[in-house]
């Protein structure tokens, strides 16, 4: 059967469409094609209506054709797969101001160029819940308290496991280190994406992302980026989720602790607010504040707000009920203290899911997962519950 992706195939060579045409029918695509000849530089010239994909093949007016499709309003702009010299980083830096959602280069184009077609093929499959997209956001009541490594590991299963579409934001601008809880290392970040804030739709963001293996989306300040004034403004922030919740089925978002208009706006936006604090009088304080701030002035409801008590020991001095009376919950998550787990996982970059799935650390961010809209428990629990009843005896295969 063909696939209904409309693609339109772009190039000045005709030897080159026969070849793209040739792969992506193989593939049981049916593209169109668009021969350009002299005079025009614009791609789309003469194109409407417009296709879902356009696959670009650059030729020596490469700057002319990115700067045409970079032009384009954002909500005319098609998906767009350029393929050409992808290791000229002025053809990447181009390419990527048009929203292209992958390079290909002219030598890999039949195995690479399938993938990405397909890749798109399948966003386009799975329907966009714009309405029922979720924003949970992660703040920690004190420094170190583990909202980072919670708000990496839940958006690494709601990817991995519930296979969500995820964003992960890490919004502290200055030191946040989500990157490095996943080993990855962006090239681009969020000062660059809110630069183009005017023309920012969900296929340039899309090249904003650090891509993680498991599918997550992670979007955080650049690695090599050097340390400035923070100055995100509220309606920068609020347009960045609103695009990031257009192509994501979750955001998650991990939050500087800081009380101003752009952390106001966030929280307004966001549909949980899971608050992170340890078994201390000094976390317990901060977090009864940020409570009766979250309430009273940012609006958030008491189903709203998940507490979490990370590390947990059960004869703490502080214990799980003190918590729950200061902060007026009865249903906190309990996630333990696992050390050596949490920073192997930290040094190697690795996440708790792949470094030990079983692990009683792992299973409590499962939890909480699925308590934020994942599904990772219940699979986990039938998982288990075949496992047991194919054990019993009498029975037959
Ligand atoms: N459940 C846990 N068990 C053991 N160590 C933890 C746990 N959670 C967090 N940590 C440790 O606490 C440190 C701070 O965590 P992080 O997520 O960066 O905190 P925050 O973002 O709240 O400042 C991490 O380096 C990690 O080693
Ligand atoms: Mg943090």
């Amino acid at each position: 059967m063909t696939h209904s992706l409309n693609i339109l195939l772009v190039s000045r060579r005709k030897d080159v469409l026969d070849h793209l045409e040739q792969v992506l029918v193989a593939a049981d695509f049916a593209p169109s094609r668009q021969h350009n000849s002299n005079g025009h530089v614009d791609p789309l010239h003469g194109v409407d209506p417009m296709p879902d994909l356009v696959v670009l093949h650059l030729s020596h007016l490469w700057r002319e054709e990115l700067e045409a499709m970079a032009a384009l309003p954002p909500d005319r702009r098609p998906a767009l797969i350029v393929v050409g010299p992808a290791s000229d980083v002025n053809v990447m830096r181009l390419a990527m101001q048009a929203g292209a959602r992958d390079l290909v280069p002219d030598t890999q184009v039949k195995a690479d160029l399938l993938q990405a077609v397909q890749r798109t093929h399948e966003e386009r499959r799975r329907p966009t819940k714009t309405a029922a997209g979720r924003i949970s956001v992660f703040m920690n009541a004190k420094g170190g308290c583990g909202a980072t490594m919670l708000a990496c590991n839940v958006a690494h299963v709601l990817a991995a496991r519930s296979k969500q579409r995820t964003a992960l934001l890490d919004l502290d601008l200055q030191f946040g280190a989500a990157p490095l809880y996943l080993d990855l290392y962006p090239k681009r970040g969020i000062a660059q994406a809110l630069e183009n804030l005017a023309g920012l739709d969900e296929v340039a963001l899309d090249g904003y992302f650090a891509k993680h293996a498991s599918g997550l989306n992670v979007l955080s300040h650049a690695a090599n980026e050097p340390l400035t004034a923070s100055n995100i403004s509220s309606a920068a922030v609020t347009q960045l989720l609103n695009v990031a919740l257009r192509s994501h089925e979750h955001v998650v978002v991990d939050m500087p602790r800081c009380v101003d208009p752009m952390t106001t706006a966030v929280m307004q936006r966001a549909h949980q607010v899971v608050l992170v604090l340890q078994q201390s009088v000094t976390a317990v304080r901060d977090a009864t504040r940020l409570v009766q701030w979250l309430r009273a002035e940012v609006g958030v409801a008491k189903d709203q707000l998940c507490v979490v008590i990370n590390r947990f020991e059960k004869g703490a001095t502080v214990a799980v009920e003190d918590i729950q009376n200061a902060l007026g919950c009865n249903d906190a998550t309990l996630v333990p203290n696992d050390f050596k787990s949490v920073s192997e996982c930290i040094n190697s970059g690795t996440a708790l899911l792949d470094y030990a799935g079983n692990a009683s650390i792992t299973r409590a961010v499962m939890t909480l997962e699925t308590r934020l809209g994942g599904t990772s428990a219940q699979t986990r629990s039938s998982m288990i519950a075949r496992t047991i009843s194919s054990l019993l005896p009498g029975r037959t295969r």
